[in-house]
């Protein structure tokens, strides 16, 4: 398997761009299954997780391919004529918690899917028991066993939802349930992440009827049938703030180009507790790091407080920042595999159940250390910034499947970082 070699402590410059959101990709390509005509998707990162959720969808029956002209990024065609709602005989579905949610357009589509539970992932169980409650109230019978679930309903009939947890997942499937329903779905204490309003957009431009996305109340209007759109994808707002730390890190300036900033507002509001100075452009941040870091203590949130897939790359900064700080995931119950590679790399951090504790060091070391998960993988990235010497990184296939050529593009701005 590849491997990431970094030389660390390379001063950073000029500007980075980044791509479009993974996790606005994913559900969008999934909503696709609803229309009739065909889609086409435009600013897709090709990263390993859109490439099985293409295969996904092939193997449903659709057909996908890539799309001339566009923004930067991937364009992909994906026509839904007919489909084949037994999920269980795609191979990969296991491969990927979003393969799930592809069960809500399926059920509003062909009336019933067959699917595998998804497999739970290094971070956490990842239950989908809320998407279940959610395909019950629309009318749907929900059967388990032999690792798979089965959902069936003659027509699914809008409802009210009230989501025990603002899950992300279970708003994106229920909304795409819900826009092929008899009647008015109403959705509460529903996720209000950027990707929610994204998908609903998209839904929205192939003809579907949503209105609240971005609060807790969503109502959704069924409709009788969508039909296939274009659409952009926004940027993806946890790149940016992982090459924000990048220039913190490393006591830099650099420009972050392809951002929507009021995406970033948690991220930044942190940074700027730290003393990093950010400037807020149309499209574009500048990150100017301070000369000291100081520790700042965070505690993950839903949107808008402070983003779960930050809390590893912002918890390598607080390694090398000035004092003491407390930082708490309550999110999801595992994600702190990172803690035991930063610490290989002179990290004084101690975890005690959901709760980390860092004591700024002046500087760190090169080490040979492993990515567990996707986000924890690039806090090691970015700690092999400020490290003295060299640093190997190992299991680099789980950072790949967030962070498109992350390698190429941080050359580009001065980090000396090859694949090997
Ligand atoms: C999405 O995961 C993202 N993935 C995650 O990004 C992100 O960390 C997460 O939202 C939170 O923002 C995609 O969009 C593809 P959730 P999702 O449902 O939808 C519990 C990354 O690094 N829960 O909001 O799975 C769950 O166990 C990935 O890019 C239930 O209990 O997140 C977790 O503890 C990682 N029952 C919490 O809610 C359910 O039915 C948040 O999960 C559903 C979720």
């Amino acid at each position: 398997m590849s491997k990431f070699v970094i030389v660390g402590q390379n001063s950073l410059e000029g500007s980075i761009s980044v791509d479009g959101s993974k996790n606005s990709s994913l559900p969008i390509l999934a909503a696709t299954l609803l229309a009739q005509g065909c889609s086409t998707i435009y600013g897709i990162p090709s990263l390993a997780d859109i490439q099985n959720m293409c295969n996904i969808l092939k193997c449903l029956g659709a057909e996908v391919s890539t799309a001339k002209g566009g923004a930067s990024g991937l364009g992909l065609t994906i026509s839904c004529k007919k489909l084949n709602p037994d999920v269980s005989q795609c191979e990969n579905t296991g491969l990927i918690r979003a393969s799930f949610l592809v069960a809500g357009p399926l059920l509003a589509r062909c009336k019933k899917v067959k699917i595998s539970m998804p497999g739970g992932c290094p971070i956490g169980l990842r239950p989908v028991d809320l998407h279940l409650k959610g395909f019950h109230a629309l009318g749907a019978k929900i059967s388990t066993g032999h690792g798979f679930i089965e959902a069936k309903c003659k027509n699914l009939t809008g409802a009210v939802i009230y989501l025990d947890f603002p899950s992300v997942g279970a708003t994106e499937n229920l909304m795409m349930a819900a826009s092929l329903a008899t009647g008015q779905t109403i959705i509460e204490n529903a996720a209000i992440e950027p990707e929610i309003v994204d998908l609903a957009n998209f839904i929205n431009a192939m003809g579907g009827q949503i209105t609240g996305a971005g609060t807790d109340l969503i109502k959704i209007s069924g409709v009788k049938e969508l039909d296939g759109q274009g659409y952009t994808v926004i940027p993806d707002r946890i790149e940016a703030g992982t090459y924000a730390v990048a220039a913190a890190m490393t006591n830099s300036k650099i420009q972050i180009n392809n951002v929507i900033p009021g995406h970033l507002k948690p991220m930044i509001a942190k940074m700027r507790e730290t003393g990093i100075e950010i400037t807020e452009g149309d499209s574009q941040i500048t990150v100017n790091a301070a000369d000291k870091i100081k520790a700042a203590d965070i505690k993950t949130l839903p949107y808008p407080g402070f983003p779960t897939d930050m809390q590893a790359p912002f918890s390598s900064l607080m390694t090398v920042a000035s004092g003491t700080s407390i930082i708490v995931e309550t999110i999801f119950e595992n994600r702190f595999l990172h803690i035991s590679e930063l610490a290989k790399m002179g990290a004084n951090i101690k975890a005690e159940g959901r709760t980390v504790v860092i004591e700024g060091v002046k500087s760190l070391t090169g080490a040979k250390v492993r990515a567990y998960d996707l986000r924890g993988g690039a806090a090691l990235v970015l700690a092999a910034l400020a490290s003295e010497g060299e640093t190997e990184i190992s299991g680099i296939e789980h950072i790949d499947r967030g962070y498109l050529k992350l390698d190429e593009k941080l050359s580009t701005i001065g980090v000396n970082i090859i694949r090997v």
